[in-house]
């Protein structure tokens, strides 16, 4: 009989980065991606989007990502929990009111090192300023390298409650924590640090704006605008001040019912029902030029 995982990772909600000059990619934040300042508190940076909810944290430090934020059901015990995560040699951590918005969460340390943060429920953080930029609709997605992403998918699936959607070989596995096609991915590399992270754009209107909106910053468009098999979704990727990979994507594909086990059709689908699977060979991306050489580990 299998176990029923310790955790359901419900909702991404926010991540945390250090960066050797916060001032600087709080500038690109604001200006380029459209998050707005809620509040600093010593060194730390806290930004929001416009529907006034925390999604970045930034920190002095390294060029690097530092925790992921989900959000849990409003049925499970944070207390409970954290009695599971330590039994289960995760080193859980309950902290309050660290964040603006959220009075507990509970922090763990999966078991390659990556700093993960589980809350419920939040209260609004309007940025003390009017957004700007291409004020995203949110968070989407973060993908990172690991040496064996069969491990991490298995892990995350039985231990934190997430679904796979899609592998691409035995490589990048994308999983699913919601309705959404992925919202934490994991692709083969020597050793575990961030892929990619990305933020949602509200449609097509606003990914031709947003191209748009990186020729003006000078920030050259590295891959796309392409729609991807494995998801559907539609991407342009550029490197941010600190040079992390950030995705824009927007019509991403949909389980909107879990029990039936496919993904909304949608007429570019190639698979009718689309269905979780494994993507072999080449070309995998319904339309689109091939990433440049400084994407080529997405297209190995
Ligand atoms: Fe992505």
């Amino acid at each position: 009989m299998t176990q029923a995982p310790i955790a359901r990772f419900t909702r991404l909600r926010h991540a945390t980065f250090t960066s050797p000059d916060p001032e600087r990619l709080l500038d690109y934040y604001r200006g380029v991606i459209g998050l707005g300042l809620v509040a600093r508190d010593g060194g730390r940076l806290f930004l929001a989007n416009d529907c006034e909810q925390l999604s970045l944290v930034i920190e002095p430090g390294d060029s690097a990502l530092k925790s992921i934020a989900f959000e849990l059901s409003p049925d499970v015990q944070l207390e409970a929990l954290g009695a599971a995560l330590k039994q289960a040699d995760l080193r859980p951590e309950l902290h309050s009111d660290s964040l603006p918005g959220i009075s507990k969460l509970l922090s763990f340390s999966d078991p390659e090192g990556t700093r993960f943060e589980l809350m419920q429920g939040w209260t609004p953080t309007p940025a003390q300023e009017r957004i700007g930029g291409l004020a995203v609709a949110k968070l989407g997605h973060v993908a990172l390298r690991t040496p064996d992403p069969k491990a991490a998918s298995d892990f995350y699936a039985n231990v934190m409650g997430l679904r796979v959607s899609d592998w691409i070989e035995d490589r990048f596995v994308f999983m699913r924590s919601g309705f959404e096609h992925h919202t934490l991915n994991f692709a083969r590399a020597d050793v575990r640090s961030l892929h990619h992270v990305a933020f949602e754009l509200r449609g097509p209107t606003h990914m031709h704006q947003a191209c748009d909106h990186l020729a003006r910053h000078k920030l050259p468009v590295l891959w796309g605008p392409v729609r991807h098999g494995p998801g559907h979704n539609t991407a342009i990727y550029h490197r941010n001040p600190d040079g992390h990979l950030v995705e824009l994507f927007c019509d991403l594909d949909r389980m909107t019912d879990e029990a039936l086990g496919y993904f909304e059709p949608r007429p570019w689908h190639r698979d009718r029902p689309q269905r979780p699977k494994v993507w072999v060979g080449l070309p995998r991306d319904v339309w689109g030029m091939a990433p440049s050489p400084e994407c080529t580990e997405f297209a190995r």
